[in-house]
């Protein structure tokens, strides 16, 4: 399957792919937005950009949150609050999200976008996406209505694996963004590659590849399996 746009990067380590994707953040203006994804590989990767970023600020948003506690492990922002934000002393106007409160979440979030994004749907300067073992991305999970909704800018959806309520960027906005970075680490991550790269199933991150925007998908040998690493 040729997916439009996309690069496909091969790379040594994880660390390379944190330190290439702190390069791409540290060229843009300081008024860029950027959208980061949560999760266990994110969690590996902002620990390398708060180590690389030096003085670049840039307007941060989340891809996606847990309904859950900041305090808690399991928030995507409290993670990028914690691990990034708060270390590097990030100014708070370009801290761009929204207290959690259960029933109001996903409005909050886009009322938030509407003050940011002066346009009818936003361009996200650069998103940042994981893939999940099932192919989700985001918190778009397969076999959802979600999949299909073009023009919301926040969904509230509901994942099959606990933590269940989560608040995500529609997949009109994820497909409209300048550039789209997708990361994928380890050895479980080998099986849906083979299926992304084969377009088999409508999974939510073949949606995204399908996109006609700029796209890098950076992998670790352990993730690209067959595929023979390269240098970045
Ligand atoms: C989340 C993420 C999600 C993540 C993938 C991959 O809230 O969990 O936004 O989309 O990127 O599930 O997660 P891992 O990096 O932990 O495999």
């Amino acid at each position: 399957m040729d997916f439009p746009k996309l690069k496909i990067i091969k790379a040594k380590a994880i660390e390379d792919i944190g330190l290439k994707t702190a390069d791409t953040l540290k060229a843009l203006p300081p008024h860029a937005t950027v959208a980061v994804s949560g999760g266990s590989t994110y969690k590996k990767i902002v620990r390398i950009w708060r180590d690389a970023l030096g003085g670049a600020r840039f307007r941060l948003f989340p891809v996606d949150e847990r309904v859950v506690p900041f305090s808690g492990p399991e928030s995507n922002w409290g993670m990028l609050e914690r691990d990034l934000l708060d270390p590097l002393d990030w100014p708070l106007s370009k801290r761009c999200f929204v207290e959690i409160m259960e029933g109001d979440a996903a409005h909050a979030y886009q009322r938030l976008l509407k003050k940011v994004f002066d346009e009818p749907m936003p361009r996200f300067d650069l998103i940042f996406l994981g893939v999940g073992s099932d192919g989700h991305t985001a918190s778009l999970f397969p076999g959802s209505r979600d999949l299909d909704d073009d023009t919301s800018w926040v969904l509230q959806t509901q994942s099959p694996n606990p933590p269940r309520k989560r608040i995500t960027l529609g997949m009109g906005v994820i497909r409209r963004a300048r550039q789209i970075v997708i990361i994928m680490t380890g050895p479980e991550k080998a099986p849906v590659l083979g299926k992304i790269l084969a377009a088999a199933d409508p999974l939510p991150i073949v949606r995204v590849l399908k996109s006609p925007v700029q796209k890098i998908l950076f992998l670790d040998p352990d993730a690209a399996g067959p595929l023979g690493p390269n240098e970045i």
